[in-house]
């Protein structure tokens, strides 16, 4: 059964770790991130965003095959299904069709249209005892289309969108989506100190996870950081593992076509980067 975003998140807040959280793509990237996730109990959080919604067919095929899986594939930890950067009308639509947890990204609206709406998507996901993430101040790089340039959020626009009664608070500290760039600035900390204060102790979340250096995620984590966003770095592990694979011409060979055998070297690849995010993060035995 899935479960909110709250207890594991809280929990992660507590136990000084954070949860992961990977974009699905289709039924190949599911099955690899829960098989990761039953292999190395822990939590886990399944990311959709809209563009990826759509070309999964939409939300209730997802749906339905996450509660398959749950329950076809035996997984007992907590798992959630999470709307990633939602619209309004994308947020309430995944509320409807029996996800666990959703983001309403209003962090492009001016600051008080994000409030009235944010309220608005908590007052309908709380009476289900859904998960909502909100977002203040745009998250840098390049998701769906959409462009932010690494911003930095106000702490004091955290402080009142954390007092709406969000589960879980995004805060752009300059982390970008996309392959982190080879002269990246870094992550503000000393922003994210001050966000933690704002927030009173709310959970926070990292965005934009792929490639930031392990000492970074450790120190974020270590200023209240219990979500980490994960999602280009296993389209990289699947894409290049499958290169490899008919790169060296087994596409060819026997029955190598057959996609079961096309597609195992980027699931395992996908598993690999799964797990190895998980020990990072620090939430391996946390089930
Ligand atoms: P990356 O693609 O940089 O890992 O970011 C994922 C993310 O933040 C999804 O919201």
């Amino acid at each position: 059964m899935l479960v909110s975003a709250k207890e594991m998140l809280n929990k992660a807040r507590d136990g000084k770790y954070a949860v992961g959280q990977f974009n699905i793509n289709n039924l190949e990237w599911t099955k690899a991130i829960l098989q990761s996730a039953q292999e190395n109990n822990s939590p886990v959080i399944l990311g959709v965003s809209e563009g990826a919604g759509k070309y999964m067919c939409g939300y209730h095929t997802i749906v339905g095959m996450v509660n398959g899986m749950i329950r076809d594939m035996n997984i007992t930890v907590p798992v959630a299904l999470h709307l990633d950067h939602g619209s309004y009308d994308g947020a309430l639509t995944c509320i409807e069709a029996g996800f666990s947890s959703v983001m309403f990204d209003g962090s492009h609206y001016p600051f008080d249209e994000n409030v009235e709406k944010t309220k608005a998507v908590i007052a309908i996901a709380d009476a289900k005892g859904i998960s909502v993430e909100a977002e203040v101040g745009a998250i840098g790089g390049e998701e769906d289309g959409v462009i932010g340039s690494g911003e930095v959020a106000d702490a004091q626009e955290c402080a009142k969108i954390a007092a709406l009664g969000v589960t879980m608070l995004a805060a752009g500290i300059g982390n970008i989506h996309g392959q982190y760039p080879e002269n990246g600035a870094g992550l503000r900390f000393d922003v994210l100190a001050e966000i933690q204060k704002a927030a009173a102790g709310m959970p926070l979340v990292l965005h934009g996870g792929t490639g930031i250096p392990a000492d970074m995620i450790k120190e974020a984590i270590s200023l209240g950081v219990s979500k980490i966003n994960v999602n280009t770095e296993c389209q990289l592990a699947f894409a290049a593992a499958t290169r490899e694979y008919v790169l060296a011409g087994k596409d060819l060979k026997g029955k190598g076509f057959d996609p079961r055998k096309l597609l195992a070297p980027g699931v395992e690849a996908i598993k690999a980067t799964v797990k190895e995010k998980m020990e990072l993060f620090g939430s391996v035995g946390k089930a």
